[in-house]
């Protein structure tokens, strides 16, 4: 069953390209306009949404941190993002105009069915974004939007996180679309650049064999460092959560643009730092100060690890280690941009002697608060 992988985990890396296609498929119509008929909260109520808020807990949480970027910035209704196991006990303030999404691979995350039961007794809509049919959370929710992953077995979240990514950009899209804030061609082009990024995965997972020898030669290391800054933040948070659920490591995830505020103080020589780098194109701002990031702490002895669009030659003197993904618009890089710090999590607990599909302490879903 584990299709001639030695774990699922590899299974579920490798399947990801079809599990975002899968996750497009019969969600567009022929001219390009979005069909999510599942989202059976009628568009009048959405047109009244004046704040999304997004729960979640773990890998689901990183999706929501990303999703906000898009949904900001498609449809301009301010977007809150929070850990499920925080938002119920804060008391938060929600109504019937606030649109509450919960995003839970199992369906069963306790922490994640409290906020949202929370959530409706307020008055608030709830949008499920779940993988598993049928399951607690979008039973419980007024609409749900399925990823369609397929089972994901083991505990470490792949496949179903860049589905869950892709669920938020259309969810996104289709506040946009409903609201009018976004309008067809913009949605098309969008689309478009979606509907490639099943293509561009399959692309990265050819080029992982570097990466893997990479996380061989990183495995008696105690600490590995992950910065990124707008959507490469949460990335970078993903690529240690991943590090320390598969490898027992020490990693930590740092909005770039925070080192000089703290975190510069923990780089040593040959500290490994993983900097998830934003396109040159488009937003070149956020670029530039990324570039200066790695030079920053190159010149602190870190030994640097870069992720970067094909054809960025900016980064290239400052790279220990390059990390070549497909160019993709900004807001869509972390489907790409993913998929090598995986591989790495996945070589390194190899490596280290651990189980991969199963590490210790921890369970699939959580079904306990
Ligand atoms: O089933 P859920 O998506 O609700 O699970 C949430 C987290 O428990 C889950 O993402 C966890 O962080 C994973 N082990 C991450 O790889």
């Amino acid at each position: 069953e584990k299709g001639g992988y030695d774990y699922f985990m590899l299974k579920e890396i490798a399947e990801q390209p079809k599990a975002v296609s899968d996750t497009l498929l019969g969600r567009i119509d022929g001219s390009g306009s979005l069909t999510l008929d599942e989202v059976r909260i009628p568009p009048g109520v959405l047109r009244e949404v004046d704040k999304v808020v997004i729960v979640a807990c773990g890998t689901a949480f990183h999706a929501g941190l990303i999703a906000k970027y898009a949904i900001e910035h498609w449809t301009r209704i301010p977007c809150e993002v929070e850990l499920a196991s925080e938002f119920r006990y804060r008391d938060p303030i929600l109504d019937q105009r606030t649109l509450v999404v919960a995003i839970s691979q199992s369906g069963e995350t306790m922490d994640t069915l409290m906020a949202l039961r929370h959530a409706r007794e307020q008055g608030a809509k709830v949008l499920a974004i779940c993988n598993t049919n049928g399951s607690t959370i979008p039973r419980e929710s007024d609409a749900v939007l399925y990823t369609h992953a397929g089972p994901e077995v083991a505990v470490a979240s792949t496949k179903a996180f860049l589905t869950q990514l892709v669920a938020c950009y259309l969810v996104a899209l289709y506040l946009g679309q409903v609201r009018g804030t976004k309008f067809g061609d913009e949605i098309r082009d969008v689309v478009r650049d979606l509907s490639g990024v099943s293509d561009a995965v399959g692309r990265v997972l050819e080029t992982m064999e570097p990466v893997r020898e990479l996380a061989r030669s990183l495995a008696h290391k105690d600490t590995v460092l992950f910065l990124g800054r707008h959507v490469g933040y949460p990335v970078a948070l993903e690529g240690a959560l991943k590090l320390k659920e598969l490898a027992y490591m020490h990693a930590e995830g740092f909005a770039a643009g925070e080192l000089k505020h703290g975190p510069i103080a923990l780089i040593e020589e040959d500290l490994p730092v993983v900097v998830v780098v934003p396109s040159p194109r488009g937003r070149s701002v956020l670029h530039d100060k990324i570039v200066s990031n790695i030079q920053e702490i190159r010149a602190r002895g870190a030994r640097t690890i870069v992720i970067a669009e094909e054809n960025d030659e900016a980064v290239a003197p400052y790279a220990d280690h390059l990390i070549r993904v497909p160019a993709t618009p900004t807001l869509l890089q972390p489907l790409v941009a993913t998929v090598p710090l995986q591989v790495f999590a996945c070589e390194l607990a190899t490596a280290r002697g651990n189980e991969v599909d199963q590490p210790r302490n921890l369970a699939k879903s959580v079904t306990v608060e």
